[in-house]
């Protein structure tokens, strides 16, 4: 599915919502075109699409890549770490594909962009690493949590540290 396919209640259609409400509210804000109450009012909007929304996997069993479409969620086992991807490229929403190439990355079939099976930016027309949600160990599973997601140029601690060492 493609963030094109989206409507109503979509994830991807309602992260890139929610962001581009907060930078826009910002914008106004800082410009001096927007009483300080106006970004007061976005904020508890942002906050409630950061409620905890989890997905139980079990941790991969080796190296490799399951795409959960219905969450939206690129489950990757990498090099002794787990990681969580949005399934949405990071410029202008596509859902991402395993890179044809065969480099074990992701590929944008919008703009071409390529990303490492970390989620390190390669090349293309995206301009940040691919997001990462927020995950944690619980026994032999891992715990994502779909509505928190870290931005590598925004957020780059979090971002980095966004994975499950095995
Ligand atoms: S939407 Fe993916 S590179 Fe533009």
């Amino acid at each position: 599915m493609s963030a094109n396919d989206c409507s109503g209640d979509c994830p991807i259609a309602r992260r890139v919502f929610l962001k581009d409400v907060s930078v826009f509210t910002a914008a106004l804000v800082a410009a001096g075109l927007a009483p300080r109450g106006a970004m007061a009012a976005a904020e508890p909007v942002r906050a409630l699409s950061r409620e905890r929304t989890e997905v139980r996997y079990p941790i991969p069993a080796k190296d490799g890549v399951q795409f959960d479409d219905k969450n939206e969620v690129i489950l990757v086992r990498y090099a002794g770490k787990v990681y969580a991807f949005a399934l949405s490229c990071p410029h202008q929403s596509t859902a991402l594909k395993l890179d044809p190439a065969g480099s074990g990355g992701f590929y944008c079939t919008k703009h071409e962009s390529r990303y490492r099976p970390t989620g390190e930016f390669i090349s293309g027309r995206a301009t940040r690493n691919m997001d990462r949600l927020a995950i944690r160990r619980d026994g032999n599973a891992v715990q994502v949590d779909v509505d928190k997601w870290f931005e590598s140029d925004s957020e780059p601690t979090q971002w980095a540290s966004a994975a499950i060492t095995l």
